[in-house]
């Protein structure tokens, strides 16, 4: 009889998954089942790779190597300075000495790996994915889930032909007080929503001052680090951290912000695409900055029934009603939910000297969402069950800011149609679907 090994069992549970039609589960049911989770038996360990290592994935190794059974046998990043650290620091946190590459592609044919961390710049998340994906990894990718519609769409294609289990770094999904702020909303009592507002302002963010081009640092595979997107030469406001803020790196703060928030806001309403889209913004703040993507963004999206907000302002300290520098406030007939990354209040609307909500009391939030974030995946990667923040979740919130963004870059109202994959009457609009990769980069086929 063959031997079953636990490893083709990752490899091929996915289609079992696909097959047997795991249906979708509700946000608040994932987190439920991922904080009662059994220790993982040290024979049944899951083995990480990390594309993309100076900020975020950093942060997303260590909440996964703190977790019983789960090991980081590898590293990848096209910058030497960045990888060497990182191999010493994961060293000297767990003891344990990982493979280190700077082309993902040769870490992807690791065959003892199980899944991988994506940390890279937006522009890199659909190929590495997809890449990972047919090498039969299981995926935890950062958000926004990619720089375009099309990459997107490509992913969830993808996700669903190789059956693998993905989850995307929108934390807020595994929050718990996010989760209760949600579910309040669907009990009904904040009565008629009308007005959804997301937000940040954002005052630790200052002008990038112009800097000429010149070399890329030594140690850095610069062509690598552009990979699909255009020829340009190397820029340090183009490079680590403040690629967020080109658009053929990133979307800026519409969608580096805005699907952390507007995620929260359309699990609220349970929305899923405008009938139309405006948007307005520039470099109010900082006009002289280097930045092409715009530092003051008003964004609004018509469901009809009610509508979505988003704003974005930098340089100034406080927030909405209150509040910590970002927030979603659902405004409802009978009162305001206002839930942030710390808690969750309510303002409830008084009628013959009655408030029309009672009392509850602030909610707080866990302080560890992103550790039970991960915990969600590595327990779905064993299940084979739905991530609390799965691909097609995260192409809703990731389409919309695109939209956003789409919006405001044709200066017009726009009317998306999801299931064409295209505005309406807009070829302008249509351009910016699809973007042209560079050379030997191809956008993947499904
Ligand atoms: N979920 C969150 O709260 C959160 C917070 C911050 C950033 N992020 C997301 O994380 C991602 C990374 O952001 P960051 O702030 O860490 O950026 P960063 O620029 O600090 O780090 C990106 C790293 O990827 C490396 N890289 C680039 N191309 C590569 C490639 N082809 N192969 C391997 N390595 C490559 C870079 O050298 C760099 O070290 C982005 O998608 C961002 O939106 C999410």
């Amino acid at each position: 009889m063959k031997s079953f090994s636990r490893r083709s069992f990752l490899q091929n549970a996915g289609k079992l998954a696909t097959v047997a039609g795991i249906s979708s589960i509700p946000m608040v049911k994932t987190i439920a089942a991922a904080s009662t989770t059994n220790k993982v038996s040290a024979a049944d360990k899951i083995r990480v790779g990390l594309i993309g290592c100076n900020n975020m994935g950093w942060v997303n190794l260590k909440e996964h190597v703190v977790l019983p059974g789960v090991e980081c046998i590898a590293l990848c990043d096209v910058d030497d300075a960045v990888l060497n650290k990182r191999a010493a620091e994961l060293l000297a946190l767990t003891g344990s000495k990982a493979a280190l590459y700077k082309d993902f592609r040769k870490l992807l044919e690791n065959k003892d790996i199980d899944a991988v961390i994506i940390a890279t710049p937006d522009h890199w998340h659909c190929l590495n994915t997809v890449y990972a994906m047919q090498a039969g990894k299981d995926v935890f990718v950062e958000k926004p889930l990619a720089n375009s519609i099309e990459e997107c769409n490509i992913m969830v294609a993808a996700a669903k032909r190789y059956g693998r289990v993905v989850q995307v770094g929108q934390w807020q999904r595994s929050g718990p007080h996010w989760q209760s702020a949600i579910d309040y909303v669907h009990s009904g009592q904040l009565g008629k929503i009308s007005h959804v507002k997301n937000w940040l302002y954002y005052s630790g963010f200052k002008e990038i001052k112009p800097l000429a081009d010149g070399a890329a640092p030594v140690g850095v595979d610069y062509d690598l680090w552009l990979g699909p997107a255009p020829k340009q030469p190397f820029n340090a406001n183009r490079f680590h951290g403040k690629w967020r803020y080109f658009w053929d790196y990133g979307g800026g703060i519409m969608t580096d912000w805005g699907v952390h928030l507007l995620d929260m806001a359309f699990a609220g309403t349970q929305s899923t695409y405008p009938k139309s889209v405006m948007s307005t913004g520039g470099k109010f703040s900082f006009p002289q900055s280097a930045m092409q993507t715009p530092d003051t963004q008003f964004t609004t999206y018509d469901f009809e029934d009610y509508v979505v907000s988003w704003e974005h302002v930098t340089g100034s300290t406080p927030g909405l009603y209150g509040n910590n520098y970002c927030g979603v406030a659902f405004v409802g007939s009978n009162g305001t939910l206002v839930v942030d990354r710390e808690k969750w209040r309510l303002f409830p609307e008084v009628a013959n000297g009655q408030y029309l909500l009672a009392a509850v009391p602030e909610q707080r939030g866990s302080g560890n969402d992103l550790a039970l974030h991960v915990k969600n995946f590595i327990e779905c990667i064993k299940t084979r069950g739905k991530t609390a923040c799965d691909i097609e979740t995260a192409r809703n919130v990731a389409v919309n800011s695109q939209i956003g963004n789409i919006a405001m870059r044709t200066g017009r109202k726009l009317y998306w149609d999801n299931a064409a994959n295209s505005f309406i009457n807009d070829k302008e609009a249509n351009q910016f679907i699809k973007p042209d990769y560079r050379g030997q980069w191809k956008l993947p086929k499904i």
